[in-house]
């Protein structure tokens, strides 16, 4: 078995959590599903999700993963079958590693869109000016940015497949190779240095857009100021309390900009030291990703959109999803202000940041697999991670509607199942006072007792909530819609399960007879 390898400085690990938490998750995704829900109806239910899942399950997962790392497991697989003595508990770990690798498939992609979107900024490449901004003209104003993100990523109207611009492959590869040149270099001597750079970095990118958006002067309309967008998110709004499916979006949300239930933090946990104080980091770790997220990623895309389209055109902007805030409005700001083309680049920069710290999180379980449960090298794990992410782009570059359903299928129903798998492996049979025990070791700080109750009983039923709710909600109409395109993403997710679950079989083999 290869030493594992540790974090080199407390710094290094909080602010690799923070990379791994926060992403393009905190600043496209969030904005949106907050926009799309109401608002302040939305923060309610989201402020509840992250006190009774995101908190408890963060502890849990670095309570689980330092585990596990102590005894020479960086992933779910060998984590449960040490805290549950089953033969089936090492597949029901499989998902750790299948998630996070569907994640990835998909998110590099987005990722290196970014990427090409700050060099375009950087080099005034955007339309300059659509239709004359008036007020309620969103639609119309954004279209030459529309196509041009359409034409970027050969978004089609019909048929089985799209064909991106060449660009898009020369900025995939660009990304994935800094990505694998980063995890060639190891925990502190990559990743970590990474983050050291890149969060902070991040910061200061935000806070100055955050600066510039809320001195932002509309162009329609006198009226529109940036307390109105904030207006709009934060005035709490009672009704999305008795909405299910506000209280989905929000739950939703608390797992992905999280990173829980996909086996991410898991992975950066098992390189921690057996007496860190991962009570303390692990809240740090969740409050750096809610101050990039309610703070900055709401900010900047929402009180900009309204600043400029009013709060109807906002709202009817995040219905047209992540992108089109994102990618579509967001130029469509920056190039009608003054000095636009750098904003625009520091927009799309501190995306690919985020994005980045987020990839390299993503790929490190199946890293950390390869090397733990394969006995493999470096640098033979880091190149088969490579060929894999560069021949499995192809779906969601080509085939229409192959990156929402791997989104789905991953990133929105995927991650609650492992989570309640966590704490009923965790809480339940390894057995919860282990567990609190487990979690408060070398901890300066004592965890207050009602969460004990809460991690024992709250999260697990919270999670079965949400999980019938979505059963009933939503999966009967997913699976009913579908074209070729969807079907052939659906049954290459299921080949893929099965291969994983063929690989934890296979390692468990060869560790009985090795
Ligand atoms: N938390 C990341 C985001 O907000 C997404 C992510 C999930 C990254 C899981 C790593 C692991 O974008």
């Amino acid at each position: 078995m290869n030493r594992r390898e540790q974090w080199g400085s407390r710094t290094g690990l909080i602010l690799s959590m923070a990379g791994n938490a926060i992403g393009l998750g905190n600043f496209l995704r969030f904005p949106v599903q907050a926009a799309q829900n109401g608002g302040g109806a939305y923060m309610i239910p989201y402020f509840i999700s992250f006190i009774l899942l995101g908190i408890p399950l963060m502890w849990i997962e670095w309570g689980i993963g330092r585990y596990g790392g102590t005894i020479g497991h960086g992933t779910a697989p060998g984590m449960f079958d040490s805290l549950w003595k089953n033969k089936l508990a090492k597949y029901a770990g499989t998902l750790g590693i299948f998630l996070p690798l569907v994640v990835l498939i998909y998110y590099t992609y987005i990722c290196s869109w970014t990427l090409a979107f700050s060099f375009y900024s950087l080099f005034n490449l955007y339309p300059s000016a659509g239709a004359a901004l008036a007020a309620g003209s969103a639609g119309e104003y954004l279209i030459p940015y529309q196509n041009y993100l359409y034409d970027y990523i050969g978004v089609s109207s019909g048929g089985v497949f799209q064909v991106p611009n060449p660009a898009a492959y020369a900025f995939f590869a660009v990304t994935l190779l800094t990505t694998l040149y980063v995890l060639m270099k190891g925990v502190s001597g990559g990743i970590e240095k990474l983050n050291n750079l890149a969060i902070p970095a991040l910061f200061i990118m935000g806070f100055v857009l955050f600066i510039r958006v809320i001195t932002l002067k509309s162009p329609v309309d006198p009226a529109l100021t940036a307390s109105r967008g904030f207006g709009f998110l934060w005035e709490p709004d009672l009704k999305g309390i008795i909405s299910p499916k506000v209280w989905l979006a929000a739950a939703g949300q608390i797992f992905f900009t999280l990173s829980l239930g996909l086996g991410a933090i898991l992975t950066y946990a098992s390189y921690v030291k057996r007496d860190e104080d991962i009570v303390l980091d692990g809240l740090a770790t969740a409050s750096l990703n809610e101050l990039a997220e309610v703070v900055l990623g709401s900010t900047i895309a929402i009180v900009s959109a309204v600043i400029f389209f009013g709060v109807e055109g906002a709202r009817e902007i995040s219905e047209g999803g992540a992108f089109k805030l994102g990618f579509i409005s967001m130029p469509a700001i920056f190039t009608h202000m003054p000095f636009g083309q750098f904003f625009g680049f520091l927009w799309f920069l501190l995306l690919f940041f985020a994005g980045l710290t987020s990839v390299v999180a993503l790929s490190q379980p199946a890293i950390a697999f390869f090397e733990d449960e394969f006995g493999w090298s470096r640098k033979r794990s880091v190149v088969s991670l490579g060929i894999f992410a560069a021949l499995t782009v192809l779906i969601p570059m080509f085939v229409r509607g192959g990156l929402d359903e791997m989104d789905f299928w991953a990133g929105t129903f995927g991650l609650v199942i492992l989570a309640l798998f966590e704490v009923i492996i965790f809480f339940w049979i390894f057995g919860a006072e282990n567990a609190w025990e487990e979690i408060g070791r070398g901890a300066r700080i004592k965890v207050p007792r009602i969460f004990f109750y809460i991690m024992k009983y709250v999260t697990p039923a919270f999670l079965i909530i949400i999980l019938f709710a979505w059963t009933y909600e939503q999966l009967p109409s997913v699976i009913a819609k579908g074209d070729r395109g969807v079907w052939a993403t659906r049954l290459f997710l299921i080949f893929l399960l099965l291969l994983h679950i063929g690989a934890v079989r296979w390692a468990w083999k060869r560790r009985k007879h090795g």
